[in-house]
């Protein structure tokens, strides 16, 4: 019974676990495992006595004409990809488990999902608030893991467990990236080979301002400046949106102060990729 598809299955294994005093971690994926996700899952293990990995694919957070279809999705693979790398659980529900017939509520953050991502998926947040809201209820863990390289998607669970009182701890783990700077994705397997070195110029952008910011530029818009053009200079790579912003609120910042987040989405083809890098001013 590695694999759980009903709510009310994992909730006694849960229940279970619980009486016996077991700390349980959570990590919320939509499959298709990657070494970034896997950092997650041996980062609960190390926390927790008791770890749920969670594959689904959620509609509610995908927009029209997106990829909710074509997402890749391979349970066997990932079962044996989140044993190996020590979770106890997977839990696999159905669409219809997770949103039957009359379903009719939604979580919604406000105003930090205006902007960044939010901007250009509208209704992207709202699902992700709501399918992870339904995964903590589920679970109950005492503590839930996710990936920084969705940055805007960590602040914004930060803030939905604040504002609704919910009992857990959230931890944010580091990107994972290939040894040539590019950041683990599912998505990253829909780019061609042109794509995929064209895609270099995220991580190259990123780690040039990091640089610059570490020889003393404070200056926010600059810094927009000199990523745009960066990228720019990669035929293949259609900005979607650069930020420089204020790490803990998404607020924009031209003086660069306290941490800072540099927030990058651009397309490649048909395939939209993300990136950021957070950094501290001292
Ligand atoms: O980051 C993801 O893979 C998803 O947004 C999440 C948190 C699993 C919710 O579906």
């Amino acid at each position: 019974m590695f694999v759980v598809e009903a709510v009310k299955k994992i909730r006694e294994v849960i229940e279970k676990e619980k009486r016996e005093g077991k700390k349980i971690g959570l990590v919320p994926t939509m499959g298709y495992l990657h070494e970034g996700h896997l950092s997650l899952i041996r980062k609960a293990k190390e926390e927790n006595d008791f770890v749920v990995v969670s594959v689904f694919v959620n509609p509610t957070q995908f927009g029209e004409g997106e990829d909710y279809e074509s997402y890749p999705r391979e349970l066997e693979r990932d079962s044996k990809l989140a044993k190996s790398a020590g979770a106890d659980l997977v839990f696999h529900p159905s669409v219809a488990e997770m949103y039957p017939k009359g379903y009719n509520t939604y979580v919604e953050t406000y105003k930090i999902t205006d902007k960044l991502c939010g901007a250009s998926r509208p209704g992207h947040f709202r699902g992700v608030t709501t399918v992870v809201c339904k995964l903590f209820n589920i679970v109950v863990p005492h503590r839930a893991y996710f990936g920084q390289k969705d940055a805007q998607q960590v602040v914004v669970i930060k803030q939905m467990v604040r504002d609704l009182n919910m009992d857990l701890e959230i931890i944010p783990c580091p990107i994972v990236r290939e040894e040539d700077g590019i950041a683990l994705s599912s998505r990253n397997t829909y780019l061609n080979d042109e794509e995929r070195k064209a895609g270099l110029i995220l991580s190259k952008s990123l780690f040039k301002s990091k640089e610059m910011i570490e020889n003393g530029e404070r200056d926010g818009l600059k810094i927009k400046d000199f990523i745009i053009n960066n990228i720019q200079t990669e035929p293949l790579a259609k900005i979607d949106y650069v930020e420089v912003v204020d790490a803990e609120n998404l607020q924009d910042i031209e003086k660069l102060q306290g941490e800072v987040l540099i927030a990058l989405a651009v397309k490649f083809g048909n395939t939209r990729l993300i990136d950021n890098m957070r950094i501290k001013i001292s």
